[in-house]
């Protein structure tokens, strides 16, 4: 038997939890086999001199091939969103199989699964949407789905078609709790935005930039406190999705500090693009238009703080795929309202090096925050780790070999989704993933896609791997009182 090293990547920088390791990573049967100095030479070798060798990224929050919650279908399928993913450097993506009203889980789970099988490249899990919590859902489905490895689901507060009572949303935090699962809360008050967009809509006022306005922060603020208030009182983590601003930043910390389980997330759009970008001429603003909307500049501060002090765990895309047309963007032509169009930009591609170049290299975070709001966090929080989202012997081997001194102008002729425009064209970003393995298969280098389509392998995942800082002042006990309410109700 051979014993070499199918592929050993040489001299780099190598980001491991702790620690920075000049040297090398010994790539065997698709994991990382050995980490040091001067290993011996595999039957490839790459050289990775001046270049940073870090995790491949894990997006854990993108929609592909999804039919959303205005009901329209997503403009990449799991081929194009995979390439385009690994282009940019992720190696793992977790999309959601979408529970629409009147769905049952196992079909949704089926149809979802057929989807990917024949098209990712690179491996996947799968999140649900739950918008359908009927009995025969509440009381086998989704129970059977968290056992079989799709351990996180969102919910969504808004969206006519998707939102949940606060009384389902209660019961989903209580089924979650007995199984384990991780709640991702779509936080936006249903009714706040309603009632601004009838106002602006009578009054003409139909552009995309007023999709900002009726999406106002306080609209996050409030339903963000509902779902604490909900988390704390039920005692169940729950993961706040693409936080936009200092608003809801201050509330997940102020909870956190309480030793709330509060876990949030946000994405590129709320870092690098403003309501401003929504008000251009026509109805361009349309392609920056997603939900919460980004803010302003002061917004994209509290986000850094939020990323530096921990409260934001995660950082993700939300790739939500629409073109500039009728399908998505301009479904009433130049007709179309802010009301009308699909929300949603996409980011799959351009999340990492967006962060690489203005996060770490224009050094706001450094090289192991980068590794943990791309990659780690989301292994431990979707139950992947130990096997993804690391450079560790024994991971699989998902490596993205970065050139920090590529100067890169982001233009969508370059990218590889079926979106039509990028948000962050002309855009100057440094560093980029040039070589990127996914369990130790060489998928991009020299600017090409060297892996078949349906490559990708389907992630059954594990319990949430959480972790929270001491609490500092006492929670008010009601977690206790649910506990011994659930085991009188059980004749426990
Ligand atoms: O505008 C957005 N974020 N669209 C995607 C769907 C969602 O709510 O995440
Ligand atoms: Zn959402
Ligand atoms: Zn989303």
């Amino acid at each position: 038997m051979d014993s070499r090293f199918d592929l050993t990547i040489r001299n780099g920088r190598i980001v491991t939890d702790t620690e920075i390791i000049d040297g090398d990573v010994g790539i065997r049967d698709g994991c990382i086999a050995a980490i040091g100095p001067e290993l011996p030479a595999g039957l490839r070798d790459i050289d990775a001199a001046k270049k940073w060798v870090l995790p491949g990224g894990i997006d854990s929050h993108c929609h592909v091939e999804q039919l959303s919650g205005m009901g329209m279908m997503c403009a990449d399928d799991f081929y194009s969103a995979t390439v385009s993913a690994a282009f940019g450097g992720t190696t793992t993506i977790i999309p959601f199989a979408a529970q629409h009203r009147g769905m049952k889980i196992p079909d949704v789970v089926k149809d979802y699964s057929e989807r990917a099988r024949t098209k990712a490249v690179i491996d996947y899990g799968f999140h649900l949407i739950l918008a359908n919590p009927d009995d025969d859902t509440m009381t086998r489905d989704l129970p059977e789905a968290i056992r079989g490895g799709i351990s996180s689901l969102k919910i969504y507060m808004t969206y006519d078609r998707l939102k949940l009572e606060d009384i389902q949303f209660l019961d989903v935090l209580e089924l979650a709790r007995e199984h384990n699962a991780l709640v991702m809360v779509h936080a936006e008050n249903n009714d706040i935005i309603k009632w601004l967009a009838k106002r602006l809509i009578e009054r003409g006022h139909t552009a995309p930039k007023f999709h900002a306005v009726a999406h106002d922060p306080l609209a996050e603020a409030e339903a963000t406190n509902r779902a604490i208030t909900f988390s704390r009182l039920v005692d169940t983590p729950i993961l706040i999705v693409h936080v936009s601003g200092g608003d809801t930043v201050g509330l997940i910390r102020s909870a956190r500090t309480l030793g709330a389980h509060i876990l949030a997330e946000s994405c590129p759009q709320y870092l690098f693009l403003t309501a401003g970008d929504l008000d251009r001429l026509g109805l361009e603003g349309a392609k920056f238009c997603c939900s919460p909307p980004p803010r302003d500049a002061q917004a994209q501060e509290a986000i850094w703080d939020g990323f530096s002090d921990g409260t934001l765990a995660t950082y993700s895309s939300d790739h939500a795929p629409y073109r500039f047309d009728a399908t998505g963007k301009l479904p009433k032509g130049d007709q179309t309202t802010f009301k009308d169009m699909a929300n949603g930009v996409p980011g799959l591609e351009l999340r990492m090096p967006l962060l690489f170049s203005e996060g770490f290299l224009a050094g706001r975070i450094d090289i192991h925050e980068f590794v943990r709001l791309t990659a780690s966090n989301h292994a431990d929080l979707y139950g992947l780790s130990p096997r993804k989202g690391r450079i560790t012997v024994g991971a699989d081997a998902d490596i993205a070999v970065w050139n920090p001194a590529r100067e890169t102008r982001i233009t969508y002729s370059d990218l590889h989704d079926q979106v039509g425009y990028t948000p962050y064209e002309g855009r100057v970003v440094k560093g980029w993933p040039e070589i990127v393995i996914s369990r130790g298969r060489i998928v991009i280098e020299d600017q090409q896609l060297h892996v078949e389509r349906g490559s990708g392998q389907y992630l059954q995942r594990g319990a949430p791997r959480l972790s929270w800082p001491e609490k500092k002042a006492p929670l008010h006990g009601q977690g206790s009182f649910i506990k011994s309410a659930m085991a009188a109700a059980k004749g426990d």
